[in-house]
């Protein structure tokens, strides 16, 4: 398979180990295992940690274990731990779904900008892919019309993310509701790239539900790296029919055969303390979010939308410098990452991402005004 460079991976391979103020960063502030233990009740937490010491590294069940699928069905409302696969990171996720759902030729609709990921691998297949714009020029906004104009009899799949990554649009669930009636009377699935479920902004709008919930077409792909903050444990799903969940289960035997059997048992404790990580990922969102605003409202040649869902948005700035440039100097001069906007397509933007501990995130900002004021 011939595929295009990933951007932003490689962009932030080249800076991510060494700054000290990464607010670019697309997930809420990880967690350590310690974090996780800390959340049962003191009395057991030695036994707790004895337990997972004590869990033999072998092969775990290629699917996933049935206790971590079940805690994942339990949060859809419909379908049992058949209907889910476990795989490495939803990136994993959304590659098995690609490759076999879809053949050269068939016509695909995916979100731009986007997770570079949901419109590339297609391409690479072959597929003939349509760009469903949700960046600056719909206001940051999925416009239902637009999707509608670009359906055809010939398409196969759909795909959105919401909230969306790198702007922070989501679909309403009326707008949700709209898209998969669409797929379904041509016939095509809808794959909701879901990485930001969980993640609300504080007095935001509701989100819509998971796409697997509202029929056969629909596919959720899930994920512990952002809104648990456990990305370390490469632990993401696909929630769907049993022939979907079947035939990427399958491809999978190819590629990484299972999830770690570790950190399959860290994801069960991670989805156990859901309630208290949403609420301590409120507090963090909450505070940045604050600042940011702030930070932008006092500087006229930067505006933006924040994001009404999940953690990222893209940043406008009014001034003569290309967004690689401005990024590398910023992470070069000082040791802050702000994504450049040309990783999406998007000059005069910078990606900012709101999950970083709070007096990280201040400084980050305070620290790219000393280059962003004296351009
Ligand atoms: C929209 C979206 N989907 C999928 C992924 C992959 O996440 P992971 O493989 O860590 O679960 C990302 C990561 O940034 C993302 O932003």
């Amino acid at each position: 398979m011939k595929i295009a460079p990933f951007l932003l991976e490689r962009w932030m391979t080249r800076h991510e180990t060494h700054v000290q103020f990464d607010i670019a960063e697309s997930g809420i502030l990880p967690l350590s295992t310690n974090d996780l233990l800390a959340f049962e009740p003191p009395d057991q937490r030695a036994a707790v940690l004895e337990r997972l010491l004590n869990i033999p590294l072998g092969y775990s069940e290629a699917c996933g274990t049935h206790a971590l699928r079940s805690q994942l069905a339990a949060t859809y409302t419909r379908g049992d731990a058949d209907h889910i696969l476990v795989t490495t990171g939803a990136i994993e996720a959304n590659y098995l779904l690609y490759n076999v759902l879809l053949e050269p030729g068939d016509h695909v609709i995916a979100p731009y900008p986007a997770y570079q990921q949901l419109y590339e691998v297609p391409r690479a297949i072959g597929c003939d892919v349509s760009l469903w714009h949700v960046g600056p020029e719909t206001g940051y906004r999925y416009d239902v019309a637009a999707l509608e104009a670009m359906i055809t009899p010939k398409t196969k799949l759909i795909v959105v993310n919401t909230p969306h990554n790198p702007t922070g649009a989501m679909l309403s669930p009326s707008e949700a509701a709209r898209v998969y009636a669409l797929a379904a009377s041509v016939g095509a699935a809808v794959i909701g790239d879901e990485a930001y479920r969980w993640l609300d902004v504080p007095g935001g709008e509701p989100f819509a539900g998971p796409m697997f919930d509202r029929g056969p077409l629909g596919i959720s792909v899930g994920t512990l790296s952002k809104p648990f903050g456990l990305p370390g444990l490469r632990i993401g799903w696909i929630a769907a029919n049993r022939d979907i969940v079947e035939k990427c289960w399958g491809l999978r035997d190819y590629i990484t055969l299972s999830p770690g059997k570790l950190n399959d048992a860290l994801a069960q404790l991670g989805l156990k303390h859901r309630d208290v990580i949403v609420a301590r990922n409120t507090r963090i969102i909450e505070a940045n979010l604050k600042v940011a605003a702030a930070w932008i409202a006092e500087r006229p040649y930067l505006s933006w939308t924040p994001p009404r869902g999940g953690l990222l948005a893209l940043i406008k700035y009014d001034r003569q410098i290309p967004s690689l440039e401005l990024a590398d100097r910023l992470a070069e001069e000082q040791s802050v990452m702000l994504a450049p906007g040309s990783a999406f397509g998007y000059e005069n933007h910078l990606r900012l991402g709101i999950g970083q501990r709070p007096d990280i995130f201040a400084e980050g900002l305070r620290r790219a005004a000393l280059i962003l004021d004296a351009l």
